[in-house]
């Protein structure tokens, strides 16, 4: 049959990791090499302390703990893991460009192009390569140029198979995927390579699940889930505006509408806004497609969704500034929660990262409160965003001390709270609800507010305790 002994995978990040892990964990007979430039990375994936892992996600120490040394391993050796591999996958980064052509639209891909140079400069064998990052539809051509200019002797066969995992719940959307999409190319070379990929994943997952398409379309349904996805929340977000203005209750008819089958109930879930390091790269990345192959109402279409998240994020921080009567100059804000949604210590994009620079550009005192965030984490975040947005040049900058300055980070939560005019909760940690609301009252100043992102608290509770209580998409 058709199985590759050795799997070797470039980036141990959020999908690297975790992704790998599964496959080990189900796959004892297949040798795992997980490999990354980033020596602290990896030396976190390797630390005995499973604790210390690089990435937090229920279930994952448990899986590292069983796979780990036995046939799952984290080495910042790429070209020799290059060379072990009969199967590779690339699970680098495809962040947003920041410079030239495309910039703030398109997706860099320099990191995917580099891995591509290194596997054809290091291959001794034929080799599969496995698109496992979320890439621009057409991009497995150019991969497969680069690798045979530079590499004339041996066969490469390019598959994509995009990662469809959500954050927080990584190891359970591995172990019990939707479905596993493989595009391949339509010649033998391609189907077998196909076949092969195929045969890993059948070791857990149920084959009618295992969809096999041609390579763009593989490619093309990646940003398309991702859009289809985030347009919903921003459906349901654009309501909420609608439900604030007229008396209507969002979480109400988010329910109703739900119920149609043809619509169903998820994600439909009032926020103050998507974060997290796919939906906006992704959008943009289908808009600036879309403009490069000259549909501009097709681009204009997609990027609303993207202006609606930010017209929601603004919404919510004018929100607070508007009800503690125009100005929050030198008030205490307690945000609880950093993270860009729940179970995950990830921030990329979080709706609190804009919102804390909008109270900050209103002169707050800004406190926060996450169980998994650090510190070091909280103001890398705010330092880029400043630096990015012009309002500092430089990380270290005078202007950006100031700014700094007036951000306090906590490690647990009712000293966070204390003498507060007002607590905003942007991630809806499960803790959150279980605190003593009556205690957190009486040590704020009044009237004390609550702005809840995320619709988790009981209002009616809050309200009867004396809480001014807004909620998101609550007329
Ligand atoms: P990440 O930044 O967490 O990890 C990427 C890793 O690749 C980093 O550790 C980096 O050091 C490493 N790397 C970069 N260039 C390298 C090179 N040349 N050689 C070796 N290592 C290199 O990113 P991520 O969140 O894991 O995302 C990876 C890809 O998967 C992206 O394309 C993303 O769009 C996609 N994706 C992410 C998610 C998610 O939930 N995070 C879900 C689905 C798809
Ligand atoms: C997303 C996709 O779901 C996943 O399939 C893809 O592989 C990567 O991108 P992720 O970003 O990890 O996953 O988390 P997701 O659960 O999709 O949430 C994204 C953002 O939308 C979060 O900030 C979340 O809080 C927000 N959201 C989600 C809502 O505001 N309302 C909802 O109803 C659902």
């Amino acid at each position: 049959p058709n199985q590759v002994k050795t799997i070797t995978c470039i980036g141990a990040g959020y999908v690297g990791g975790p992704t790998m892990a599964v496959i080990a964990k189900n796959c004892p007979h297949i040798r795992v090499n997980v490999v990354d430039i980033n020596p602290e990375r990896i030396a976190a994936w390797n630390d005995t302390d499973l604790e210390k892992l690089p990435i937090y996600e229920p279930g994952l120490k448990e899986v590292v703990a069983e796979a780990r040394g036995r046939n799952l391993f984290f080495s910042t050796d790429v070209d020799q893991g290059i060379r072990d591999g009969q199967m590779i996958f690339i699970s680098v980064n495809t962040p947003t460009k920041t410079y030239g052509t495309g910039k703030g639209m398109a997706a860099d891909l320099k990191y995917v192009e580099l891995c591509a140079r290194q596997i054809a400069k290091v291959a001794q064998e034929d080799k599969i390569v496995v698109e496992k990052s979320t890439l621009p539809v057409r991009t497995a051509e150019s991969i497969k140029r680069i690798l045979q200019a530079e590499d004339t002797e041996h066969n490469f066969a390019i598959l994509s198979n995009p990662e469809f995992l959500a954050e927080g719940t990584a190891i359970d959307d591995l172990q019990h995927a939707d479905r596993m999409l493989i595009g391949g190319e339509e010649d033998e070379n391609g189907q077998r390579a196909i076949e092969a990929l195929v045969n890993v994943y059948a070791n857990w997952i149920p084959r009618e699940r295992l969809i096999t398409t041609r390579v763009w379309s593989s490619e093309l349904s990646k940003l398309t889930a991702n859009a289809v996805l985030a347009q919903r929340v921003s459906s349901i977000n654009a309501i909420s505006a609608l439900c604030e203005r007229t008396g209507a209750d969002v979480d109400e008819v988010a329910h109703a509408i739900g119920m149609d089958s043809r619509i169903g109930p998820k994600f439909l879930k009032a926020s103050v806004g998507f974060g997290g390091s796919c939906f906006q790269k992704d959008i943009l990345n289908l808009v600036y497609l879309c403009r490069h192959f000259n549909l501009p109402e097709v681009a204009d279409y997609w990027e609303q969704v993207v202006k609606l998240n930010d017209y929601q994020k603004h919404r919510f921080a004018k929100n607070i500034v508007d009800s503690l009567f125009n100005t929050v100059s030198g008030k205490k804000i307690t945000f609880l929660g950093w993270a860009f949604k729940k179970d995950t210590n990830d921030t990329r994009e979080s709706a609190a990262i804009y919102v804390a620079k909008e109270l900050l550009d209103d002169h707050a005192e800004i406190h926060v409160y996450d169980p998994k965030v650090t510190k070091e984490q909280i103001f890398k975040d705010l330092e880029y965003l400043l630096t990015q947005k012009g309002d500092c040049h430089s990380e270290g900058s005078e202007a950006m001390r100031n700014l700094l300055q007036r951000v306090t980070v906590h490690t647990s939560p009712y000293p966070a709270m204390d003498e507060a005019h007002a607590i905003a909760v942007l991630t809806e940690w499960d803790e959150f609800k279980t605190y003593d609301w009556k205690e957190i009252y009486n040590n704020m100043h009044k009237p004390a507010f609550i702005f809840d992102g995320r619709n988790i608290l009981n209002a009616k509770e809050l309200a009867e305790i004396g809480f001014s209580y807004k909620g998101i998409g609550k007329g």
